[in-house]
């Protein structure tokens, strides 16, 4: 199979074709989401809530990471994989943000990194970009600060702030970043930076004038139960799907109804 590069991504946009992107933190799933047909799987730091059961992306660090995303380079032959850099793993400086990227590509395998923020993180992106490692940007709702914004509510709702995203996304553009994703703004806001930058715009909870989409493998497939955001579209219910078989089994093991006489040696 052809593999998906930032150039595909990129004439996608041009021609109109939506970008798929999900989440995938271990090998099976990443196998199951790549032979599905997904453009890009994001190795989020969503792992440190969905796979680690922390509240927020905050504690996971860089070796998790990387451990996420070897699994998933593992089980993946067609997709674009990229890697969240962990917070704290890249703010201090733009040299920490190459060495942390350095350690990603080497040690998982993976194709591209994202980093959250503008400006503030345009000297990191230019020097990540210059040793040959696509950057993906992240704007709006960015939870590695979310004891700055102090809750998940929607973002750039108000002029100034809606102001800056727009210049930041310019500014990622002009850095030479390959894409942004946009989280958790208003759609209107959406649309205007996904037409006045040239590079794909991938939304999740941004609305539909956007060249892709990305959501939480978790939340979609139904196995998250206590996180329902208005953007989330369950197509699964894989919790009951689980619950269902587990109690099965325990109720199999208790009646001695498993295993049978041709289970076994
Ligand atoms: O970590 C993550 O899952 C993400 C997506 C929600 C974009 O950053
Ligand atoms: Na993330």
């Amino acid at each position: 199979v052809k593999r998906i590069t930032t150039h595909i991504l990129q004439e996608m946009k041009v021609r109109g074709e939506k970008i798929s992107m999900l989440t995938a933190y271990d090998y099976s799933m990443a196998r199951i989401v790549d032979g599905a047909g997904m453009d890009i799987i994001l190795v989020g730091d969503s792992a440190s809530n969905v796979m680690a059961g922390h509240e927020t992306t905050l504690p996971i660090t860089l070796d998790q990471m990387i451990y996420h995303a070897a699994a998933v380079v593992r089980g993946v032959s067609r997709a674009l994989v990229v890697v969240d850099l962990p917070f704290g793993s890249y703010q201090g400086n733009s040299s920490e943000a190459l060495r942390s990227t350095i350690r990603i590509m080497k040690e998982s395998g993976a194709h591209a990194i994202k980093i959250e923020g503008g400006v503030e993180i345009k000297e990191s992106a230019m020097r990540i970009l210059s040793a040959g490692v696509p950057v993906m940007g992240h704007l709006g709702l960015t939870p590695q600060s979310i004891y700055k914004f102090g809750t998940y509510a929607v973002r750039a709702r108000e002029e100034a702030e809606a102001a800056k995203l727009l210049s930041d996304a310019k500014v990622l553009e002009e850095c030479g970043c390959f894409a942004i994703v946009l989280e958790k703004i208003p759609a209107s806001l959406a649309k205007q930076v996904a037409e006045e930058v040239r590079i794909p715009i991938i939304g999740i909870g941004a609305g539909p004038y956007v060249d892709g989409q990305v959501l939480v493998l978790h939340d979609l497939v139904g196995i998250t139960k206590d996180f329902n955001p208005k953007f989330l579209r369950r197509y699964a219910d894989v919790h009951s799907v689980i619950t269902d078989a587990v109690n099965r089994y325990i109720a199999d093991v208790k009646s001695k109804e498993f295993p049978n006489e041709k289970e076994g040696y």
